[in-house]
């Protein structure tokens, strides 16, 4: 969490006083409409959801757009594992694609791993860096195929001038702890259509049960699930919203200092990307030779700023995604989306290898936020 305070404190002060915590009191101009609202007019999107989690929003595009059982739908050999998962909660298949030099998925990689049951690709903007959506898009529109954005650690970054989360048929962010802003747990699935928009409302809140004052939709009522924000979650993420660009700005300034100062190095290179302008500016990943130079690297300055390789990560890279590997993608074998897929799924360990290359090359270096420009800059000469 970068930035929290006084305004989010007055905000949930009313929530409490008012005693309408729960979003169908807030009702219509309460503050989950109000961050939604205004969260789709920042996004440049018609419909803005609000969900429990980034994960639950991912579910709810897929869900939105009609993936189910027997689909397969393509997802990065590096994400979070919640990124893989939300296809299987819906009864379809993660197929899991190489990334590239950028860290984001590879498009050739993608083209490659389309089958006739493809229905989706899930492109995950990962450290605040966007995908080559030009390319996903294009490959998308070729075959048909529908593109859900995973922007859970890209909060406001943007591709091309078009904010992540408007480009594909639906996107998600995460409003976790971790992320650009935040209150602690909660997310938001976006898009243009109001198809997916009235599926996800339906899925997010049983099927329409509570949430009066919700239009009534034009898509058959389903059984969902209940994964709703709260008025006092609304609330935070409304001031959270309007500090959003404040918050970016800041981060890319420091970024930017460190970019200048190591673009010099001989030792590794800076990681290429698909957009250096839209990037959240919240790392700066750096690409070495070997995996024993970035081991190397790290071990000589992890003090002087936060640092990490991706291959090393809890969750993040494929091989430790062992649900999925042992193909358990559901609580019950009846419902396990690898029993229902119309053919034979299999991975391993080293199923992407040019992925395991790059990530253990890798290190990615977390930009001080709280420094100064001057500070940033300092720390970046000492580790050339
Ligand atoms: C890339 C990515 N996708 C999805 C998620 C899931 O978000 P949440 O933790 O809010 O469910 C995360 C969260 O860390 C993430 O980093």
């Amino acid at each position: 969490m970068y930035e929290i305070g006084q305004a989010e404190i007055d905000a949930v002060a009313k929530v409490i006083h008012s005693g309408r915590l729960m979003r169908d009191f807030g009702g219509q101009g309460g503050w989950c409409e109000r961050f939604e609202a205004a969260l789709a007019r920042k996004v440049g999107v018609k419909y803005a959801l609000t969900t429990c989690s980034g994960t639950t929003a991912i579910i709810a595009g897929l869900l939105g757009l009609g993936v189910g059982p027997g689909d397969e739908v393509i997802v990065p050999a590096y994400t979070f594992m919640a990124t893989a998962l939300a296809p299987l909660a819906v009864g379809a298949v993660p197929i899991i694609a190489e990334v590239d030099e950028t860290l984001a998925i590879d498009p050739a990689d993608v083209e490659r791993k389309i089958t006739r049951y493809t229905k989706a690709i899930l492109p995950v903007h990962m450290i605040g860096r966007a995908c080559d959506m030009s390319a996903i898009m294009r490959i998308a529109r070729r075959h048909r195929l529908f593109v859900v954005e995973d922007a859970c650690q890209a909060v406001g970054g943007s591709y091309r001038g078009r904010r992540l989360c408007a480009i594909g048929h639906a996107g998600a962010y995460s409003f976790n702890y971790y992320k650009n802003i935040s209150c602690g747990e909660g997310g938001a699935v976006l898009t243009d259509r109001r198809s997916v928009y009235e599926r996800a409302l339906i899925y997010h809140d049983g099927a329409l049960t509570l949430y009066t004052s919700a239009k009534r939709p034009r898509e058959t009522l389903f059984a969902g699930s209940k994964v709703r924000f709260t008025e006092v979650q609304g609330a935070i993420m409304f001031e959270q919203l309007k500090r959003l660009d404040g918050i970016l700005a800041r981060l890319r300034a420091r970024q930017s200092a460190m970019h200048e100062v190591l673009e010099k190095s001989s030792r590794f290179a800076l990681s290429p990307s698909n957009d250096p302008a839209g990037d959240c500016g919240s790392s700066l990943p750096l690409l070495f030779a070997t995996a024993g130079e970035a081991l190397a690297f790290m071990a000589a300055h992890e003090k002087r700023v936060g640092m990490m390789r991706p291959y090393d990560t809890g969750k993040h890279c494929y091989f430790r995604w062992e649900p999925i590997l042992k193909k358990r993608g559901s609580h019950h074998p009846r419902l396990n989306p690898y029993n229902l897929a119309r053919r034979k799924i299999e991975y391993s360990k080293d199923m992407c290898p040019r992925s395991l290359d790059i990530l253990a090359r890798t290190i990615a270096l977390s930009v001080p936020y709280q420094a100064t420009v001057k500070q940033a800059r300092d720390v970046a000469r000492k580790m050339l």
